[in-house]
Formats: C-alpha cells, structure tokens, sequence
C-alpha cells in the first residue's frame, strides 16, 4: 500500500519516516516542487492521484482552497486529517458545538473516507524514539464515520508505532482537536 503524505514541514517529514520504516510507500505532496529539489516531492494533485491513502499535513486553514481541487482525485479513498484548526499565530480557530475541523473537511470532501488522526501529538515527538515510552506507544485517537476507514487507520497507525484508539464517529474529532489547542 502506498501513502501520500501532502505537506512537508514537521509533521510530514516526520510522519514520512515512520511510514517508511513500517515498509510503505510514501508519495510526498506538495504545492511548490521546485522548493525541494533534495527530496522525492511531486505536486499535491499527483501525489493524491498515486496514492492509496492520503494524509492531509497542510494547515486546517488553507484546506478550504485545496481540498476543492483534490475532490477526484481523493474520491473513495481514505484521506488522514492531521489538521488542526488554528489560526495564523497559532490560537484556536473555534467552532459551533455542534462541529469540527474534521468534519467540516469531509463536508468538503463528500466521497472520500475522512479519518481523524494523530493531531494531539507534537511533530516533535512523532519519531520512533519518542513513541515508544518504555515500552508504551503514545496514544493517538482516531474518529471518522466509516467503520472500515476506522479500523485500516488503526492498524496503520499500529504499525507506524502508535497506540491507536477508534473513538467512533467523525463528531468525535471536536475532543482531540480541542486536547490539540490545550496543549498548544
Ligand atoms: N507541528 C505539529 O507539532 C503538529 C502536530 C499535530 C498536528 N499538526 C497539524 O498538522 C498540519 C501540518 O503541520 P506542520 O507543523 O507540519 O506544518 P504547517 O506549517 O502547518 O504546514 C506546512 C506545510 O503546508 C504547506 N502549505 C502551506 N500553505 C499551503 C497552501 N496554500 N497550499 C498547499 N500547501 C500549503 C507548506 O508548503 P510550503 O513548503 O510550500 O510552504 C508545508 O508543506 C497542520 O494542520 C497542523 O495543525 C501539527
């Protein structure tokens, strides 16, 4: 299975790694690949054509113009929503109770499977060193609306060297984007 991986700052990089030292194929994303001319990056519309999961490491703040452009190409796949909803100096980007950034992305992109992950732990820590706490994988929750998206994330997620927890449905995004602006 290949991943795609679009954004290539901290979490990307990071998450890059972890994918690859679990035996994926990793597809890096980004807007820009002139900028990276050390690194395998192709153009965020390719690399989420190629790949059979994606994973969305761009700022929650940019998705609203790039997601639209991403719709067919992300059709029926499972798209990993790393985001969190702030604003440029980092505070919080606040939502209606009843919403999320999570959900308001899978709005944005009806036919494909929208999983909410790994947006409570630090880039810093998403390293195979920092994961592992003697012996106890730091825990990552995981909310989306299709149970199937769910469990294949999890087992991702495993396998990357987290300990996953499914909390349900993709309404449950609204908890650990919140966690994620406590710790910021
Ligand atoms: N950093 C953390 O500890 C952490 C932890 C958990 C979750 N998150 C979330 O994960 C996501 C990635 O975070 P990050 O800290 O790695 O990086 P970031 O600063 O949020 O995003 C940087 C990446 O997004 C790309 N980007 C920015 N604007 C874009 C646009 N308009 N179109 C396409 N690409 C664009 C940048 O491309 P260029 O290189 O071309 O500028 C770069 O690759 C964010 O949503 C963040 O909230 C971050």
């Amino acid at each position: 299975m290949n991943v795609a991986i679009l954004g290539y700052a901290s979490v990307g990089k990071n998450l890059e790694a972890l994918f690859k030292n679990a035996g994926y194929t990793t597809i890096i994303g980004v807007r820009s690949p002139e900028k990276y001319l050390k690194h395998n990056v192709t153009r965020i519309v390719s690399a989420a054509e190629d790949a059979d999961t994606v994973v969305l490491a761009i700022p929650y703040r940019v998705c609203g113009e790039v997601l639209p452009n991403l719709k067919m190409a992300l059709s029926k796949k499972i798209v990993i929503d790393v985001t969190n909803p702030l604003n440029g100096d980092y505070s919080p980007i606040l939502f209606d109770k009843e919403d999320s950034a999570g959900e308001t992305l899978q709005r944005i992109l009806l036919e494909s499977m929208l999983v909410k992950a790994f947006n409570t732990i630090f880039a810093d820590n998403m390293t195979p060193e920092k994961l592992d706490r003697d012996g106890r994988k730091l825990t990552t929750f995981i909310a989306g609306d299709h149970d199937s998206a769910n469990e294949k994330v999890l087992q991702l997620a495993e396998k990357i060297g987290f300990s996953p927890i499914n909390t349900g449905p993709l309404k449950n995004s609204r908890y650990p984007e919140c966690m994620a602006h406590l710790n910021i």
